[in-house]
């Protein structure tokens, strides 16, 4: 498919299937029949210091406490009746060990630990599994370099839907995505369409330059997103709220706390995914993005949307400007062993460079630029 930006496009393009321009260096596609992934389930995260990182998620942003131990929080969100999805682990670099996808059936970790032996991949399979409350994984360094986990066996705990006694005015009520950084986004868009992924918006340029892809399982925009830049690392980790008003109630009581700090962009409306979104950073570090209402995209024929990396509504459907921090910090991720893995740059043009204070050729209506900037914007 050839890339739908043009000097003439009305933006962003709709079509119908994957438009993203081939990769140059592929990853082959095994003959094996990939693991069939339901949703991405809990990231385990490391931490430098287990109490201010627990008070961050638990005391301030109000997920659950399903078990603890002293190196290790499991946390869920309201609506989930699996063990946790968010594993706080006490360490000494701040990092993630594993993005956790739960499979459909136990047969589909066979056919994990077929699909990466086929792909040359380090895989590794422990019957009683990682972590507490999650049974018979395994766990991969996948071709893209991230430490990836798969499972079906899992302890239930109470859903909290119903307890509005617990209930507070931010409540995270879902895992919603994963966000990675990687050098090459075509190459892992290819790699992870043959995990059975769909792409259903990317932002390219007139060149085909694709600087980042959402890629779904679930019948929402996305489970994770390749992000491009400087990889592997982790960009972001996004629960999901009911309403637009739970994330503003989430910046008030930051407020309250004297924490706007760690607020970094946001709150707004994004123009990829049509979410109302918040970031916030943990205090390792970690980025949080708080997330709610996109759309559903279920049917097979779901069609794909793209943005122009020059179009000041992509990211943010104001226009409101997005910090450079925002484009260049990311969490570093480790091996199987626990040991950082090291970071590859990117070698296509970077989206900050290309529509932050550098080209001048961003706008707000297209044939209009002259016109287009939004006040106050400093391009
Ligand atoms: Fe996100």
């Amino acid at each position: 498919m050839s890339n739908p930006i043009t000097p003439s496009s009305a933006e962003p393009v709709v079509t119908a299937a994957d438009p993203i321009p081939a990769p140059v260096n592929r990853i082959p596609t095994p003959a094996a029949t990939p693991p069939d992934i339901l949703r991405c389930a809990y990231m385990e995260i490391v931490v430098t210091d287990l109490a201010a990182s627990r008070k961050f998620y638990v005391d301030v942003l109000d997920l659950v406490v399903t078990e603890e131990d002293e190196t290790t929080v499991y946390l869920r969100s309201f609506e989930e009746f699996i063990h946790h999805n968010l594993v706080l682990r006490q360490g000494p670099v701040a990092a993630v060990a594993a993005f956790s996808y739960r499979v459909r059936s136990p047969e589909d970790l066979d056919r994990a630990v077929a699909f990466y032996t086929e792909l040359g991949c380090r895989v590794e399979r422990r019957s009683e599994g990682y972590v507490k409350g999650i049974g018979d994984s395994v766990r991969v360094e996948d071709p893209l370099g991230f430490p990836v986990e798969f499972f079906y066996d899992v302890e239930h705990v109470e859903r909290l839907a119903w307890r509005y006694d617990l209930y507070t005015p931010g409540a995270l009520v879902r895992l919603d995505h994963f966000n990675q950084v990687t050098p090459d986004v075509p190459r892992a868009v290819a790699y992870m369409e043959d995990l059975g992924f769909r792409v259903t918006e990317d932002i390219q340029d007139e060149a085909g330059t694709t600087y980042a892809a959402w890629m779904r399982r679930k019948p929402t925009v996305h489970d994770t997103a390749m992000t491009g830049g400087d990889g592997p690392r982790m960009h972001h980790v996004a629960f999901a709220t009911h309403e637009k008003h739970n994330i503003i109630a989430i910046c008030d009581k930051l407020g309250a706390l004297r924490m706007s700090d760690v607020i970094e962009r946001g709150p707004g409306r994004h123009g990829v995914s049509n979410a109302f979104y918040l970031y916030i950073r943990d205090p390792d570090g970690h980025r949080i993005e708080i997330y709610t209402q996109d759309y559903y995209t279920g049917d097979p024929d779901n069609p794909v949307v793209t943005w122009d990396v020059h179009d000041n509504q992509r990211r943010d459907w104001w226009g409101n400007a997005v910090v450079p921090s925002w484009y260049t910090d990311a969490s570093l991720v480790l091996d199987l062993d626990g040991e950082p893995k090291p970071v590859v740059s990117r070698i296509d043009d970077s989206e900050l460079e290309v529509t932050i204070g550098a080209d001048g050729f961003s706008y707000t209506r297209k044939g209009d630029e002259a016109q287009g900037f939004k006040l106050g914007n400093t391009l």
